[in-house]
């Protein structure tokens, strides 16, 4: 008979080891190498997502402290005891009722005033910002640098420090743009403009994906922001902007050049002065890129073989069409690519 309180207790004393649990794991987990995490911000948007993030998380447990100790209090004080008189009926209590609708409403505000003030904040593209178009294609990303004059895809160069303005659209279905650690999230939308800006407070290699489901390759929709240096991105970009010269005549790369010129890769496919395509990544500077396939394979030897072979094998859903090429014309394709630097 003496163990049947604490038994009454069981859940409580259950839920209250879970929360302990979670109390001691969730700092921890903060400070773990985890890339997509958002709880290190390297931006000021995210810095200041993270900062509203931490401040409603910081009342919230307030609340619910105060609320679930009352609780408790309440539970363990007014519980039914053997032989005790039965409770009082109660019908209505004014001032608790109006209390009680007057206190949350005080809360919602005191969340919403410091919420709203930050989608003013992150809002506000600055002026004289670095503009990138952002296109989202099934399954990959087009970055546009257009006073640049520069078009590439899934790996977005950025001068650390410097303000970057994204506008945003979709050329198929919907996709997601978002790069945790420097916060955000804008929905990339066919037939709409979304704006959106932030600049990278960091330099180093920053992983993003799409966030909207849209289609059989969602997962496989990376890319990465490599924030650098300003001297090192003019670098980039000059890179980027540099003619490449022809392959010469009777190398393997020439014969993929033929090969690239007669097929199907110049329907979908730029590089400059050769083809004009834009269903398919730009090609102009491929083989600058560390990835391909929309940052899921290292843009080495043998996986850029493995990719003309037969995209789709590699990538469910590619729209790159298995072509039935021959071993010797995709290892002329693929010379042909790695002189585009
Ligand atoms: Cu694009 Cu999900």
């Amino acid at each position: 008979m003496a163990d049947r309180p604490l038994r009454r207790f069981r859940p409580l004393i259950a839920l209250a080891v879970a929360f302990g649990i979670l109390a001691i794991a969730l700092p921890g987990l903060a400070g773990t190498p985890y890339p997509q995490t958002t709880l290190e911000p390297h931006s000021e948007v995210a810095r200041l997502i993270d900062r509203l993030l931490d401040d409603i998380v910081f009342w919230c447990v307030v609340i619910f402290v105060l609320v679930e100790g009352a609780l408790v209090i309440t539970v363990v004080r007014f519980r039914r005891r053997p032989g005790g008189p039965p409770p009082r009926a109660i019908h209505g209590n004014t001032p608790l009722e109006i209390m009680w609708t007057i206190i949350p409403a005080i809360i919602l505000a005191l969340i919403a005033v410091p919420t709203v003030k930050t989608i003013f904040r992150i809002q506000a593209v600055p002026k004289n910002a670095l503009e990138v178009e952002v296109v989202g294609h099934q399954w990959w990303w087009e970055f546009r640098y257009p006073k640049l004059g520069i078009v590439t895809a899934n790996e977005l160069y950025v001068p650390a420090g410097r303000d970057i303005a994204f506008t945003l659209t979709s050329v198929d279905v919907i996709h997601s743009f978002w790069v945790p650690a420097f916060g955000g999230k804008r929905d990339v939308i066919p037939g709409r403009t979304n704006h959106m800006w932030f600049n990278a407070g960091a330099t180093g290699v920053f992983p993003g994906q799409c966030t909207e489901y849209c289609g059989a390759s969602h997962a496989n929709m990376l890319f990465k922001v490599v924030a650098q240096p300003q001297a090192d991105f003019d670098a980039w970009a000059a890179e980027q902007k540099a003619p490449v010269a022809p392959p010469d005549t009777l190398t393997l790369a020439a014969r993929g050049l033929e090969l690239y010129r007669g097929g199907l890769c110049v329907a979908c496919h730029t590089i400059d002065g050769i083809s004009y395509g834009t269903v398919g990544p730009n090609l102009n500077k491929v083989a600058t890129r560390s990835t391909i396939a929309a940052g899921i394979y290292p843009n080495d030897p043998e996986h850029l073989r493995a990719w003309i072979k037969n995209a789709p094998a590699r990538k469910p859903g590619s729209l790159m069409p298995y072509m039935n090429l021959s071993n010797p014309d995709v290892e002329a394709l693929a010379a042909f690519l790695e002189t585009r630097r």
